[in-house]
């Protein structure tokens, strides 16, 4: 069993497919944690620990041997706030006398095979109960009576925990949560290396690496969405962990709101890791009865470097996380107007786009922004979720049918969260946006953000999406969010629930999703939030893809696809052959493979050079699209500034095939360039598709290619196909 409980020495060992976590039920109820790391057989982890922990200034449980125990120095599953720990908590709850004093203790479990969802959230799922099992933990506070269930699944296939947390007040007083954390983890040492991405609009999820100190270093979202600054992901790797070797934890946040992550080294020497909905801003009232789900957190243990750990969460997210059938059944390759037209286009425009297309081999067109009331430019219209005929020539369905009679699929745009200052929806709902009354709103793009916490607010829009979705023959939609919110507060809720409306924003957001995927199950969603601004595994549960970055610059795409890959698995970014300048057709296309592929440009433009270039690119999307979607990712050569090339590939789970890919990024005289490649099998011999040249895995692994023959200019790149005899 996966998950044992050995009830003499009250230890709960957790085993998923490369990872053992360890805890233990101590005196007086303490969760204690003793291990998290690679797989170990046995529990007998905190032997030689002393039984108390103490530290004379520290406050002390004097129940537990006259005092030698103090939480602040101890490892612990699920800190409270105010009760002898000083280090992060993981909950908070202001009771009804006025503090908020919170001291949880182990009540009850039980263990059972699969995995519970959470109602209205996304999570990570099972398809059969045998891949994962889970473990309940209950806690309470002896002295309110608050209590609160831990969720730890782990799975059998992947090294990977998925943990959760349900506070419920069963007393008879109202209660305020300020504070939960979905995990936490303490280790006994800091002796590791923070890893986070950050980023800004056009330069998403940039990987930055640094020590941990005596510090608490952490990333965090009060924008109402996770963000383009800062992905909610995180990892702790040992201090010499490289792509290939030491451990590597990663954290991410089942959520698309607010978040925190925080890395909190002690004076002792350990570091405790906190993950969860950022407090700030947040408190939930809890009455009598009332419960609150908080969102998923997910770990990943790997001892095979920081890129064994991006493997395991591609494989997890592919199997596990994205709900879509379109996980697993091929996508059509597209082409978007956006970068081509902007709004300015009419039908006729895009029906050339689509000739244009079949003449490719393209399967589907995609109209951008721009279609709906007078959405002439970014000032105006959204909200008003009708269709504009002048634009198109006619109603929209006699439109879809002039692009479907090609044999082209149609897809659309929606950005359905938001209203123009000058829409008819604003004139005549004003109190239907974020706001608080009194105080001026903030715009950005012209534009305000709609209350998604009020249900009638849902209803409205999403009737009017369902309507042109379902009338229409759309296999496709684009769900684009361009700003944050501010100035937040709901004219739906009263003054003391003000501060729920972040969260409550988020699950309307997952409300409408939910709907729009179960009335429409074959409808492809692509994720955007001003490129990349909420490329969060919340919205890939909905999504199975998200639109990168609107920096197409293929040499700037690099390092976006590389920060992203360190999480997200490459069917789920969204990436585009633009009319960007820097680098010929044949790189961009290169670069976009990894990913969903398509083309963001207007396909009239095409020399007949490049048109040839272009239909051998779309023969390519077909021959490796199973390998990129359903293979496994080595980053060779990261786009940093000590590179002046980056390279990759994907190795087919059966080790037969694989393809790599490099692009110079930068000129530089080198002498002669050998790529090692990774993944392969040592035993097998491999043929290269071109020269039709035999290579053992091992020499390709061990001695590498010498590849000066292929470009060495900036913006050259070259890919190489292998396939075992
Ligand atoms: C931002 C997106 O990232 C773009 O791709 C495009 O859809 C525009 N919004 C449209 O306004």
């Amino acid at each position: 069993m996966p998950i044992n409980y050995d009830s003499e020495k009250k230890i709960f060992k957790l085993d998923s497919a490369a990872s053992s976590y360890v805890f233990e039920i101590f005196d007086e109820g303490y969760l204690v944690h003793l291990y998290y790391g690679a797989y170990i057989p046995d529990n007998n982890v905190g032997m030689f620990r002393d039984k108390g922990m103490f530290v004379s200034e520290s406050p002390c449980n004097f129940k537990i041997g006259e005092g030698s125990f103090s939480p602040d120095v101890t490892p612990l599953e699920f800190s409270g706030e105010g009760s002898g720990d000083f280090r992060n908590s993981c909950i908070a709850v202001r009771n009804a006398d006025g503090n908020n004093v919170t001291d949880m203790r182990y009540v009850s479990h039980k263990i059972y095979p699969g995995k519970p969802s959470l109602k209205g959230m996304p999570a990570l799922f099972v398809t059969d109960p045998s891949q994962a099992d889970t473990l309940e933990v209950t806690v309470r506070d002896s002295v309110t009576g608050i209590e609160a269930v831990l969720y730890y699944t782990v799975f059998n296939d992947c090294g990977a925990m998925a943990r959760g947390v349900k506070v419920i007040n069963p007393t008879d007083k109202t209660v305020y949560l300020e504070r939960i954390m979905s995990c936490c983890v303490d280790y006994d040492t800091h002796d590791y290396d923070l890893i986070t991405l950050y980023g800004k609009w056009s330069k998403e999820r940039s990987v930055e690496r640094s020590p941990l100190a005596h510090l608490t270093q952490g990333i965090s979202s009060k924008r109402g969405s996770s963000s383009h600054h800062h992905n909610p992901f995180a990892a702790l790797v040992d201090r010499e962990a490289n792509e290939d070797y030491g451990s590597a934890y990663g954290f991410n946040l089942v959520y698309s709101g607010n978040f925190v992550f925080d890395a909190e080294v002690e004076p002792f020497g350990g570091v405790r890791t906190v993950m969860g909905i950022n407090p700030e801003g947040f408190e939930w009232t809890l009455e009598p009865g009332g419960e609150f789900v908080a969102p998923e957190a997910v770990t990943v243990y790997s001892n095979e470097g920081i890129g064994g750990m991006s493997r395991v969460f591609h494989k997890l997210y592919s199997k596990h996380l994205i709900r879509s059938k379109w996980a697993h059944v091929k996508r059509p390759l597209l082409i978007n107007n956006w970068e081509a037209t902007g709004m300015d286009f009419t039908g006729d425009q895009l029906v050339t786009f689509a000739e244009r297309a079949k003449e490719l081999g393209i399967d589907m067109l995609v109209m951008d922004d721009g279609w709906f009331g007078n959405r002439d430019s970014d000032k105006t219209a959204l909200g008003d979720w009708f269709v504009n005929e002048n634009k198109l020539g006619g109603p929209l369905g006699d439109f879809v049918k002039r692009i479907n009679d090609l044999g082209i699929k149609f897809g659309i745009w929606f950005e359905p969260e938001m209203v123009s200052r000058d829409s008819d929806l604003y004139r005549a709902h004003p109190d239907w946006c974020i706001h608080v009354p009194g105080r001026e709103k903030s715009i950005a793009r012209h534009q305000y953000v709609l209350d998604f916490s009020r249900e009638d607010v849902r209803d409205y829009i999403y009737g009017l999406m369902r309507g042109i979705i379902a009338e229409n023959n759309i296999a496709y939609v684009k769900w684009d969010c361009n700003r944050y919110l501010s100035e937040v507060g709901s004219a739906a809720l009263p003054k003391e629930r003000q501060k729920e409306t972040f969260h409550r924003y988020v699950l309307g957001v997952y409300d409408v999703l939910g709907r729009l995927t179960s009335d429409f199950p074959d409808l492809l969603l692509e994720g955007c939030a001003s490129g990349g601004g909420r490329y969060d595994p919340g919205m890939l549960y909905y999504e199975p893809q998200i639109w990168c970055s609107d920096n197409t610059d293929p040499i700037e795409r690099l390092s976006i696809q590389f920060g992203t890959s360190l999480c997200y698995p490459a069917s789920t970014m969204g990436a585009h052959v633009s009319d960007s300048r820097r680098a010929g057709y044949e790189t961009k296309g290169n670069i976009a493979l990894w990913g969903t592929f398509g083309y963001e440009l207007d396909p009239n433009t095409f020399t007949p050079e490049e048109v040839e270039i272009v239909k051998n690119q779309v023969n390519e999307y077909h021959k490796y699209y199973a390998l990129i979607h359903e293979g496994e990712l080595y980053r060779l050569i990261t786009p940093d500034k000590n590179h002046f090339r980056a390279a990759w590939m994907f190795v087919s789970e059966d080790k037969n095939s694989a393809l790599v890919t490099s692009v110079v990024m930068r000129k530089q005289e080198e002498n002669n360039f050998y790529l090692k490649l990774k993944g392969l099998d040592p035993e097998k011999y491999y043929v290269e598709d071109e020269s039709g040249e035999v290579y053992s895995g091992a020499l390709l692994m061990n001695a590498g290619l010498c590849l000066n023959k292929y470009g060495r200019m900036d913006g050259d790149s070259f890919k190489l196909y292998f396939r075992t005899l």
